[in-house]
């Protein structure tokens, strides 16, 4: 999320006229163009409240089920603000039987919130994931981007110590 994403979801979002304008020149009347709309306007404004879904909707003349439908189907849309970083600890077979759930159980404690939620501070968003690709070095987690293998729940204290 961007640093211009973050600083909105701090107050409600009411101002569309950045996907409004980027609707009006580059997808207005497309078909199928609705997936990518709701990708630019999650790279915009951080997260699709659903205020934000009926303005979609309305620029691009059809139904608010259709929009809110594919919002919901897709994990990667979100409607509730997300943190700066998002932490995927895997709970693939591998992870699980190394450990996996000691970590997820971990996090909970350290970050004070549950799975699926964003820290206060909107610092951090706590997901699970199913496999990551490093099952060798179970167990796995993510924060953004970045894999980390072999993890302890003192190896997460000090990885999350740099991301502060
Ligand atoms: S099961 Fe966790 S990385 Fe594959």
């Amino acid at each position: 999320m961007s640093e211009r994403a973050t600083a909105m979801t701090e107050q409600k979002l009411t101002d569309f006229h950045e996907i409004g304008d980027l609707i009006d020149l580059y997808f207005k009347g497309k078909r199928g163009c609705l997936i990518q709309v709701l990708h630019t306007a999650q790279g915009l404004y951080g997260y699709l409240p659903q205020e934000l879904q009926q303005y979609i909707a309305d620029k691009l003349e059809m139904p608010f089920s259709e929009v809110s439908g594919v919002v919901t189907f897709y994990s990667f849309f979100s409607i509730n603000p997300r943190g700066e970083h998002t932490i995927r600890v895997c709970l693939g077979t591998a992870c699980y039987v190394r450990g996996g759930k000691k970590i997820i159980d971990h996090l909970i404690q350290k970050l004070g919130i549950e799975v699926g939620d964003t820290t206060p501070d909107r610092k951090f968003t706590f997901e699970i994931a199913r496999c990551i690709g490093a099952c060798g070095l179970a167990p796995a987690l993510m924060i953004d981007d970045v894999v980390y293998r072999q993890m302890t729940p003192s190896k997460v204290d000090s990885l999350l110590a740099t991301y502060k």
